[in-house]
């Protein structure tokens, strides 16, 4: 199959009537340049989904658009089927995290979480009960007396969470919130994000530029790339079906060889050829993950090229430890190959500059017209 012809992105109109969130042709313009350029999707109710992308292609632009707290060029943003691209900030009924935890540093936890409530004029009562509620809710009762300085990161950032989830908000939208915290805390935080996010049933969107936050956490993940969607799927259709080469390399390692594909499912790569998935034509670049290929010594038992599994022969030329995996570096007619193998207790190092092989199975194969 030609994975550019899977597209399991672009959402119309007709097919999600019941999105609690939709955007339609989301555009923001800053004079010549476009931030986000007529960006379509569809949030059903009660899923998280991510907007997962490189730095500056206008997750964050997207993302504070449906907060109200940037005005659209052109568009439209649909909670509920009411179109609320006019209402403001305050009448989105929206929760909001981000990145930085943005408290107020003279307050009290307790009197952080219960500013959106006084705001809108909450019975005294009411609002002791909801902080309460919600600081239960992200295990923060004990330290309700604290000031913001006397938390830990992780702790200012659950605040954070409990402040948006206080007001009930009918969307909860989430900026890059666990990119300060340290990678054991982030784990953590992920898993209570979900938990906490599925047990209240609430629509969500996770701004994120880490591949693994996004696979692990959400519904669906929206890959994009300058202002645009690039694809939206599960998090396994994403990485096992990505629709285009960027898709590809972003979400997930991916090697990457450039060939002219023969038309039988043959494609020549240099001196070599492989075999890929379905009949290609023209130009056009394949790409396997470093953990569906194997490295084989030359000569050896294993290395032997059968129906169905691919072989390509080069040069070891570094092998990178990194804890539980073992990264071999290969030089396959001057491109660059990384094979990666469980470690298995730090065996499994070879001689550098040894000749090897790399074999894979053919459905592994990714591959992608490069055009005309
Ligand atoms: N106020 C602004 N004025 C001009 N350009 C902006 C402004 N805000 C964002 N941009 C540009 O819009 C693009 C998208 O930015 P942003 O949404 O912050 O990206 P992301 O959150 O994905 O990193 C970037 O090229 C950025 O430089
Ligand atoms: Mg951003």
């Amino acid at each position: 199959m030609m994975h550019q012809t899977i597209r399991s992105g672009s959402p119309t109109l007709s097919d999600d009537r019941d999105a609690h969130l939709r955007l339609d042709g989301l555009t923001k313009r800053y004079g010549d340049s476009v931030a986000v350029a007529a960006l379509d999707l569809a949030v059903p109710k009660g899923e998280l989904v991510a907007l997962l992308g490189p730095s500056g292609c206008g997750k964050t632009t997207t993302l504070r658009m449906v907060a109200g707290l940037i005005k659209p060029t052109d568009g439209r943003i649909v909670v509920a089927s009411q179109d609320i691209t006019q209402v403001p900030t305050y009448r989105r009924d929206m929760g909001l995290v981000f990145q930085s935890y943005a408290l107020f540093p003279h307050m009290t936890v307790a009197k952080n979480v219960a500013f959106g409530l006084e705001m809108r004029s909450l019975p005294k009562p009411e609002i002791e009960r909801r902080v309460k509620e919600a600081l239960a809710m992200v295990r923060l009762e004990a330290l309700a007396e604290r000031k913001p300085r006397e938390l830990s990161g992780g702790q200012q950032q659950r605040v954070a969470l409990a402040r948006a989830l206080v007001i009930r908000p009918s969307i909860l939208l989430l900026d890059e919130p666990l990119s300060n915290l340290d990678a054991k805390l982030r784990d953590e935080m992920r898993n209570e994000i979900r938990d906490i996010q599925q047990s209240l049933g609430i629509t969500a969107v996770f701004v994120t530029h880490d591949q693994v936050e996004a696979l692990s956490m959400c519904d669906k993940v929206v890959v994009m790339r300058g202002g645009k969607l690039e694809q939206m799927g599960t998090p396994v259709e994403v990485y096992e079906h990505p629709a285009t080469p960027f898709v590809a390399s972003f979400v997930g390692r991916t090697n990457r060889l450039e060939g002219i594909a023969q038309g039988d499912g043959r494609v020549a790569i240099g001196s070599m050829a492989v075999q890929v998935p379905g009949r290609p034509g023209g130009k056009v670049e394949i790409m396997i993950r470093p953990h569906r290929m194997k490295l084989v010594d030359v000569g050896s038992g294993e290395d032997a090229a059968s129906e169905g599994v691919n072989r390509l022969a080069g040069s070891l030329t570094r092998v990178t430890f990194v804890g539980d995996l073992l990264q071999y570096h290969v030089d396959v007619d001057g491109t660059e190959i990384v094979v990666e193998a469980a470690s298995d207790h730090g065996r499994g190092f070879r001689k550098v500059g040894a000749p090897v092989a790399v074999l894979w199975r053919v459905e592994d194969t990714m591959v992608f017209g490069r055009g005309a």
